[in-house]
């Protein structure tokens, strides 16, 4: 069965010609592929063709193409008028409306005109691509074929396998996206495939841990950048994307995994959304945008508030060797007495555990002990949090002493995980699912994630440079404190962290 997907004469059809239609008619065309491309509104194709002429136009003006290529492009674009019009294509890619009704009643029309051996792939991004081909004669020939926003400056392309696809359709398909001038990556169907179900670890545990109070938006925003190495802080994120399009699928993703803890949405997001406080589209998200820019409040000067003296404690060696040094470059008046003495600040560096544990734990007094987090390079930005009992003096003695370098300091509530521990450990541990469950290779999870997402680094890569005994150690004890499922660590991890292996290690 089949065709080749290298094939010079290769025509195929793209229906919808909306976003994401339109960017995949474009990539195929500058790919040399011919493309017949359909829209059920009227003018719509027609119009996108436009769009596309001086999308392609000012890519040639810029010198990223020459104009003859530029124009050749256009010219291999044929906008038609009905399914009928797809008869001779190798593969038709829709692009329509999220409605998995109207795709099926689509798909049969489509059926009644291909050849039997025609691919028909769809760009749904949170479909299953099984449902979707149930209704079809040929299911085998199906596939999720997922461009990303937008496709001609995104160069992943996820290659979605439903149970029934047959393999030389996934193998079309990855020919087909090279040849797009694209990345893609072979993924098996799965609820919101590999990237989107890695991206909802970013701003679900950044939600929840502003729904705990335990940080404000613009804060995690901060952290997340500057100590996690972010691009964008997940609330900004957020009001790029908008609410009524998080949300909606983060209550989805939850659904189709049968209500896995790990994906559980967060409520103040479902308020949000319902209040209509959807992000830059109405002026008015986490940020305000009125003026037209994102108003971002203040950072509060540090304060000028120094401890007497500093005790650390030993509990988690590596965390006590990297404050010791980046206390000693500050000149802090540290103690080395096996126990602090009665006036002294005493700082804890957890991993995964919260400041009220390690008080406990270590029998510490909670009026003076204040958290850092040591997990990430203090380079940029740096994280305390308090325990309950906390006296202020202490928390802007610590605060203080710690910005006293002119770095950064973001005081949080009291998490276990702190704020990109816990984020960042959730993402790892997705990533760590998406592999275990054989949805895609470990090289391929890393490589869609920092190319759809732009992460420093995709997930198994990021446990890695971290330290997966350090990952295992932050769920392990985040599950233990919080006595949450949604934290228990993947077999993938725990097993590849015991052993003492990398994430990216696939079974013999
Ligand atoms: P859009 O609303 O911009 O465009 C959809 C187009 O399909 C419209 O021009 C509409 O007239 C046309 N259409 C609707 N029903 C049709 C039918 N029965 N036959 C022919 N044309 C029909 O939507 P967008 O954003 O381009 O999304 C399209 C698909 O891509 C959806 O499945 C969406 O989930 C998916 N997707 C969207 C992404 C995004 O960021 N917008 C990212 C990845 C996937």
């Amino acid at each position: 069965m089949g065709f080749d997907a290298n094939r010079p004469d290769l025509l195929i059809g793209v229906i919808g010609a909306g976003a994401m239609g339109r960017g995949i008619a474009q990539v195929s065309a500058v790919g040399g592929i011919r493309v017949r491309l359909l829209d059920a509104k009227p003018g719509a194709a027609q119009e996108a063709l436009k769009f596309i002429d001086g999308m392609l136009k000012r890519a040639a003006e810029k010198g990223s193409m020459t104009a003859e290529d530029a124009k050749a492009a256009v010219e291999r674009i044929q906008v038609v008028e009905g399914p009928a019009d797809l008869k001779p294509c190798h593969a038709v890619i829709e692009a329509i409306v999220e409605n998995p009704d109207i795709k099926q009643k689509l798909y049969a029309e489509l059926e009644a005109v291909l050849a039997d051996d025609c691919i028909i792939a769809s760009n749904t991004s949170s479909l299953s691509v099984t449902l979707l081909a149930n209704k079809l004669k040929h299911p085998q020939r199906f596939a999720g074929f997922h461009f990303f926003n937008p496709v001609p400056l995104m160069r992943l392309v996820e290659v979605v396998e439903g149970i029934l696809t047959e393999p030389w359709v996934g193998d079309a398909l990855m020919t087909l996206g090279k040849r797009m001038t694209r990345e893609p990556v072979r993924v098996k169907d799965a609820p919101c495939f590999l990237v989107n179900q890695v991206g909802r670890g970013y701003s679900l545990e950044a939600s929840h841990l502003v729904s705990e109070g335990i940080a404000s938006f613009v804060e995690v925003d901060r952290v997340m950048r500057d100590v996690g190495g972010f691009r964008m802080g997940p609330f900004e994120l957020m009001d790029l994307t908008a609410l009524d399009v998080t949300q909606p699928a983060s209550e989805l993703l939850y659904t189709q995994f049968f209500h896995e803890a790990r994906y559980r949405p967060s409520l103040v997001m479902r308020s949000r959304l319902d209040a209509g406080i959807l992000g830059r589209k109405v002026k008015r998200g986490f940020y305000d945008y009125s003026s037209g820019e994102q108003a971002v409040p203040p950072e509060a000067p540090a304060p000028t508030a120094r401890p007497e003296s500093v005790w650390v404690s030993k509990a988690e060696t590596s965390g006590h060797t990297a404050l010791m040094q980046l206390l000693d470059k500050l000149g802090a008046p540290v103690e080395t007495g096996a126990k602090p003495s009665a006036k002294a600040l005493i700082l804890v560096t957890p991993l995964g555990e919260d400041t009220t544990t390690c008080v406990l734990e270590q029998g510490l007094d909670p009026k003076r002990t204040v958290a850092v987090d040591t997990l990430f390079p203090m380079v940029k930005r740096r994280t305390i949090m308090t325990c309950p009992l906390t006296e202020p003096a202490y928390r802007d003695a610590a605060h203080g002493l710690l910005a006293s370098d002119g770095v950064p300091v973001v005081v949080a509530k009291d998490s276990p995980g702190f704020i990109a521990q816990r984020i960042i450990a959730m993402i790892i541990n997705i990533g760590c699912s998406v592999a275990q469950n054989q949805t895609s290779t470990p090289a391929d999870i890393d490589k869609a994630v920092t190319l759809g997402l732009n992460y420093p680094h995709g997930p198994l890569a990021f446990g890695d440079r971290l330290g997966a005994d350090k990952i295992l150690k932050v769920l392990t004890n985040m599950q233990r404190v919080y006595g949450d499922q949604r934290y228990r660590p993947t077999l993938w991890l725990s097993r590849r962290a015991r052993l003492g292996v990398s994430l990216l290690t696939q079974d013999n």
